[in-house]
């Protein structure tokens, strides 16, 4: 039998996320010991830095009676160019399932394809289905089910936000994106969600009425050289009180973290009253530990 994957958020159907939050929730208020995944290991390769996504899965497979092993290009062949395709033939008949953060998204595509074990995107450059998977934990055990609300994504059209057009496809939301030009999410992306998805260079248009606002940093991992150019074509681009103002009241604000308070976000708002970034983190390790023993229940 193939190996589910977990490579963007499309492959998991609606259905299965929704199965997923709420086993999710349901682990995050189980306090006995349940340890369904005793002996498994989770290889972890990561090529860019990390600290939620390496100590959620890490702990999340120690809760589970397994283990985690850490791996990064520096200190394995990866690094000196052992091919990819054989990477994951070899360590695909070591452990029960891996995890990668990787630069290019192609590498997580061709270690899914050439796996024996269920592989799981911890972010690429293209998507970043895990954090997406507890952005939605946190709505849905914050506010209910997500379908026939709408979303405002303001700032860059990067990984995260290419995630939420997937989830907004999977859970039926409406997404309205304001970025400002030069940082649209891909094209072809967009036009696949059809009318899901609304873009625009507004930020108050974006997010007029909203049930959640979204946000991320300005420069992604990698592009720490395009900072001060960044800074300008984002300066009015910032969640501030008054932009959360024209939100829905009770709206939610979430961000992936970390956040660089005073650029894509002022810290009235991250650190006020309708930010649930702390919940959004911790939910991490509940919902990678439903996708864990839902991907190797599967394998
Ligand atoms: N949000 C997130 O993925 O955080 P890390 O980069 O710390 O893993
Ligand atoms: N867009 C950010 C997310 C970090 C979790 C990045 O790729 O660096």
């Amino acid at each position: 039998m193939n190996p589910r994957h977990f490579v963007t958020f499309m492959d998991l159907s609606g259905e299965e996320v929704r199965g997923l939050i709420r086993r999710a929730v349901e682990l995050k208020r189980l306090k006995t010991l349940y340890e369904p995944l005793k002996n498994k290991v989770l290889g972890m390769i990561f090529e860019k830095s990390s600290t939620r996504t390496r100590v959620s899965f890490e702990a999340g497979m120690i809760q589970f009676g397994g283990g985690a092993i850490f791996l990064s290009p520096r200190d394995t062949q990866l690094g000196r160019g052992e091919p990819v395709e054989d990477s994951a033939r070899v360590l695909s008949r070591m452990v029960d399932a891996i995890m990668l953060r990787t630069i290019s998204h192609r590498t997580v595509e061709i270690f899914a394809e050439h796996s024996r074990v269920p592989v799981i995107n911890g972010l690429s450059d293209r998507f970043h289905p895990c954090q997406v998977l507890a952005d939605m934990q946190t709505y849905f055990d914050h506010r209910g089910d997500i379908a026939g609300k709408t979303v405002a994504w303001v700032g860059d059209g990067n990984n995260m936000c290419q995630t939420y057009i997937h989830a907004a496809q999977q859970l039926d939301f409406k997404l309205n994106i304001a970025c400002p030009e030069g940082y649209d999410p891909e094209q072809e992306l967009v036009e696949q969600a059809g009318d899901r998805i609304k873009l625009t260079r507004e930020p108050f248009e974006a997010t007029e009425g909203v049930d959640l606002v979204v946000t991320d940093v300005w420069a992604s991992m990698g592009q720490e050289e395009e900072q001060s150019l960044r800074a300008k074509a984002f300066a009015n681009y910032q969640v501030d009180a008054k932009l959360m103002a024209v939100a829905a009241p009770d709206a939610l604000f979430m961000h992936c973290l970390p956040a660089h308070r005073g650029e894509e976000v002022s810290a009235e708002v991250i650190d006020g009253p309708q930010s649930v970034i702390w919940d959004e983190a911790e939910n991490r390790l509940h919902a990678q530990k439903a996708l864990l023993e839902f991907l190797l229940a599967h394998a």
